[in-house]
C-alpha cells in the first residue's frame, strides 16, 4: 500500500490542467472547490489524472459512504449493466424495485405501512414531498428554516435558505413558504443560551407565528434536516426537534426529514433524525443510497399516497442500475456493520478535531455527530465574525497537501470521510488538516 496522501506533482498537474481546460469552457458555472482531476479512486484514497494520492474527507458530497467503488456494490452495478439498464420501473415490473422500495419501507422510522417514490437526486425526492403534501392535506403553505438546504429545483429552492447566491435571480419561486430561525445555538439568532432560551426558537412557532400571521391550518408540511448540512453542520438541541414534532403533529402538519445528507449512516445511527428519538411523516434519502449511482427516494406513510395513476412520475426513477446499487449499498451497510464503525470512527474523528480545536484559536466551534463533523473558523473567539478566507486558505492548502475537504455554512469546513475510513488514515488527513491551520493561524 502506498503511503497517502502523496503528492508528486503539485495540483492542479499537466493532465489536470488539460482537463480543467475544456471544462472550464464547456461546463455550466457550478460550484467547484478544488482543480482535483480523478483518475480512480478506491476506500478512502483518490488518485488523481497526475498520480497524487488524496485523502478523500469529502466523500464526493456525502454519497461514499461506504468508500470508493466498494466491490460488492461494483459487482451489483456490473451484473446488472450487463442484464438490462432500464425498463421504466414507472410503467412496468422488475424486481430490483420492488426489492427496494420493500427495504427502505422496513428501515426508514415508523412502524406504518410506507409508499415509496424513487427519483434520481435530493431535490427530486423533496419536491415529491413537496407534492406528496399537498396532495394529501390540501393545505398550500409550508415551512422550512434559516440555513436550510433542501436542493435547487424551483420547489426544493423555495425551501432552500442557506446562501443568497442560491436564490438571487431566480425569483419568483413558488409562494407559500414562510422561513424560520434554526436552532444554531452557536450564534443563536435571539441572543439566548442554551438550555436557559428555554428554546424559544421552537416554541416561538407557535406562540408567535401561528398567533399573528401563518394559520397553522394553512400549513401543508415543515421541511427539517436533523443535521442541517450546507447551512453549516448545525446540530440542533433534542427539545427543539422534539418541539417541532409535536407542534406539526397537533396541527395536523406534515413533518419532512431531509436525510439527503445526514442520512445512511452518516452520524453514526441509519438516520440522523434517530438522534432526536422523533418519528417523520416523510423522509427523503438519496447521495449515500446509490453509493454514486444517482437515485433519490421519498417514504412516507401510505394514507398519503397519491393512489391516481399519473399525478406523480418520472422516467428514470428507480432505474435497475440505480436499484441494484442502492440494494448492494444497504446489504454492505448491514453485513459490515457499518453503522457501528461510523459512531467509532466518528467519536475519534470528533476527538482529534476537539484537539485540534484546544490548538487553533481561530477554529470557533466544533460540532457534528459521527462522522458528519465540522469546524467554525473565527477571526476572533469573542467577536466570532467569521473567517472566510481563512476558511478558504485552509482548504486550498490542504488538498495541496492531499486531502480533499468541502466548506460549509459562511466559515465552516466539513470533515466527511467515507465511514469506513480507517483511524491510521483519520490521523493521517488530521495531521495534514493540522498543519494547514498552523500555517494560516501564523
Ligand atoms: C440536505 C440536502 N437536501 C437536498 C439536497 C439536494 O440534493 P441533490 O444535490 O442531489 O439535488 C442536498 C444536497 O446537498 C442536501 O444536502
Amino acid at each position: 500500500m502506498p503511503k497517502v496522501p502523496q503528492i508528486r506533482i503539485e495540483p492542479p498537474g499537466p493532465k489536470a490542467k488539460e482537463i480543467i481546460k475544456v471544462d472550464t469552457k464547456y461546463l455550466a458555472t457550478s460550484t467547484k472547490t478544488s482543480p482535483i482531476a480523478v483518475e480512480s479512486a478506491s476506500g478512502s484514497v483518490v488518485r488523481d489524472v497526475d498520480g497524487n494520492l488524496y485523502l478523500d474527507f469529502a466523500s464526493g458530497v456525502s454519497v461514499l459512504n461506504v468508500g470508493h467503488s466498494h466491490p460488492k456494490v461494483v459487482r451489483a452495478v456490473k451484473e446488472q449493466a450487463e442484464r438490462v439498464m432500464h425498463f421504466a420501473g414507472t410503467d412496468f415490473y422488475y424486481d430490483l424495485q420492488s426489492r427496494l422500495v420493500k427495504k427502505l419501507s422496513e428501515i426508514c422510522p415508523g412502524k406504518y405501512d410506507k409508499r415509496v417514490f424513487l427519483s434520481n437526486s435530493g431535490t427530486e425526492a423533496i419536491e415529491a414531498a413537496v407534492k406528496v403534501a399537498r396532495w394529501h392535506t390540501q393545505r398550500k403553505q409550508f415551512i422550512s428554516f434559516i440555513g436550510a438546504f433542501h436542493g435547487r429545483t424551483m420547489g426544493s429552492l423555495s425551501l432552500t435558505a442557506s446562501k443568497p447566491v442560491q436564490r438571487g435571480r431566480f425569483f419568483p419561486l413558488v409562494p407559500g413558504v414562510v422561513h424560520i430561525p434554526f436552532a444554531y445555538c452557536y450564534r443563536c439568532p435571539y441572543h439566548l443560551e442554551y438550555p436557559s432560551c428555554g428554546i424559544w426558537c421552537a416554541k416561538i412557532l407557535e406562540e408567535v407565528y401561528f398567533e399573528s400571521f401563518l394559520p397553522s391550518g394553512e400549513v401543508a408540511a415543515l421541511f427539517i434536516e436533523s443535521v442541517q448540512g450546507e447551512g453549516g453542520y448545525v446540530v440542533p438541541p433534542i427539545e427543539f426537534v422534539k418541539i417541532m414534532r409535536n407542534v406539526t403533529k397537533k396541527h395536523g402538519i406534515l413533518l419532512v426529514d431531509d436525510e439527503v445528507q445526514a442520512g445512511m449512516g452518516r452520524t453514526g445511527k441509519l438516520w440522523g433524525i434517530e438522534h432526536f428519538d422523533v418519528t417523520p411523516d416523510i423522509l427523503c434519502a438519496a447521495k449515500a443510497l446509490g453509493s454514486g449511482v444517482p437515485i433519490g427516494a421519498t417514504v412516507y406513510h401510505r394514507k398519503y399516497d397519491f393512489g391516481v395513476q399519473g399525478a406523480h412520475s418520472n422516467t428514470f426513477g428507480g432505474n435497475l442500475l440505480a436499484c441494484a446499487s442502492a440494494l448492494a449499498t444497504l446489504d454492505v451497510m448491514e453485513s459490515e456493520g457499518i453503522i457501528k464503525i461510523a459512531a467509532k470512527n466518528g467519536r475519534h474523528l470528533r476527538k482529534r478535531l476537539d484537539e485540534m480545536m484546544n490548538e487553533n484559536e481561530i477554529i470557533g466551534d466544533v460540532r457534528g455527530l459521527g462522522m458528519m463533523q465540522a469546524t467554525e473558523l473565527v477571526e476572533n473567539r469573542r467577536t466570532k465574525k467569521p473567517a472566510k478566507k481563512a476558511r478558504d486558505r485552509i482548504v486550498e492548502l490542504c488538498y495541496k497537501r492531499g486531502v480533499i475537504l468541502l466548506p460549509c455554512g459562511k466559515s465552516g469546513i466539513r470533515y466527511i470521510p467515507p465511514l469506513t475510513t480507517p483511524f491510521e488514515q483519520i490521523n493521517a488527513g488530521i495531521d495534514v488538516i493540522e498543519s494547514a491551520f498552523k500555517d494560516v493561524s501564523k
